[in-house]
């Protein structure tokens, strides 16, 4: 499996063993996860499977109804027995950078509200400390640049450098969000979440040490809606390589 299409395929297909009849389970959001809704489809509509799921995002909720799974809000639920999700970097703590889609704040609220977490990856994911992918952090439109002026400062305390940039969508056209009105640049239109909130992506190279340390820094400024650290959450990781599908679960 050479092909990184055919490795998130392998592993969010995998997963899927983990999902049984009568449960509650989390669907995560991403181009990995997509393969595992397509697969709890498929089972509902030739094995029988009953499930009820919970979507993490506007985008995944689509595709849950497209191949027939039932839904429900969390609040109607007990509490959820797995999410499956899949993630933009992970380390050998199992402590996970997540938001490349732009889905973190409802994919943490899914996960904290989930017994187990599953994350599905290809072989690109893993790495021995985070944040060369830039790490993603949910703010509110609301007086933005002096939330990411507050960021600076706390990274600048802290040793990190790299760039912090407002996440933008290749489309250009103009966005107002909350009465902000967020011009295009050459990049394209800023990109909003799911809640009506705004993105910043911090470049600071591999470098992110102690994420706990970090993310309650981050999730200290009251801009912050959420930070895309998922810290101690992740149970085991269907990862797919040129070899095939292993399950590396956290002791
Ligand atoms: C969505 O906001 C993200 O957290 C995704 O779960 C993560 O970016 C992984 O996505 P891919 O499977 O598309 O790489």
């Amino acid at each position: 499996m050479s092909d990184v299409e055919a490795q998130k395929e392998a592993a969010g297909i995998a997963a899927c063993e983990v999902v049984k009849t009568g449960m509650n389970v989390g669907l995560g959001t991403g181009s990995t996860v997509k393969y595992t809704v397509i697969e709890l489809g498929r089972r509902i509509a030739e094995e029988g499977l009953e499930i009820i799921g919970v979507p993490t995002s506007i985008a995944t909720e689509k595709l849950a109804l497209e191949v027939g799974i039932p839904l429900a809000d969390l609040g109607d639920l007990e509490g959820l027995d797995v999410v499956i999700d899949g993630t933009d970097e992970f380390d050998g703590d199992f402590q996970l950078i997540k938001g490349g889609g732009g889905a973190l704040l409802r994919e943490k609220i899914v996960a904290q509200a989930s017994a187990s977490m599953i994350v599905v990856a290809d072989g690109r994911k893993k790495v021995n400390t985070l944040g060369e992918f830039p790490l993603p952090i949910e703010i509110t439109p609301f007086s933005w640049v002096e939330t990411k002026r507050q960021l600076s400062i706390l990274f600048a305390t802290e040793g990190f450098i790299g760039d912090i940039t407002l996440r933008r969508k290749k489309e250009l056209g103009t966005v107002s969000c909350d009465g902000v009105e967020f011009p295009a640049n050459e990049k394209g239109g800023v990109f909003v979440t799911d809640n009506g909130n705004v993105i910043l992506d911090c470049h600071f190279g591999a470098s992110i040490v102690d994420p706990i340390g970090l993310e309650t820094a981050i999730l200290s400024k009251a801009g912050v809606a959420q930070v895309g650290l998922f810290n101690n959450m992740c149970d085991a990781v269907y990862l797919a390589d040129p070899a095939g599908v292993q399950i590396l679960r956290k002791n």
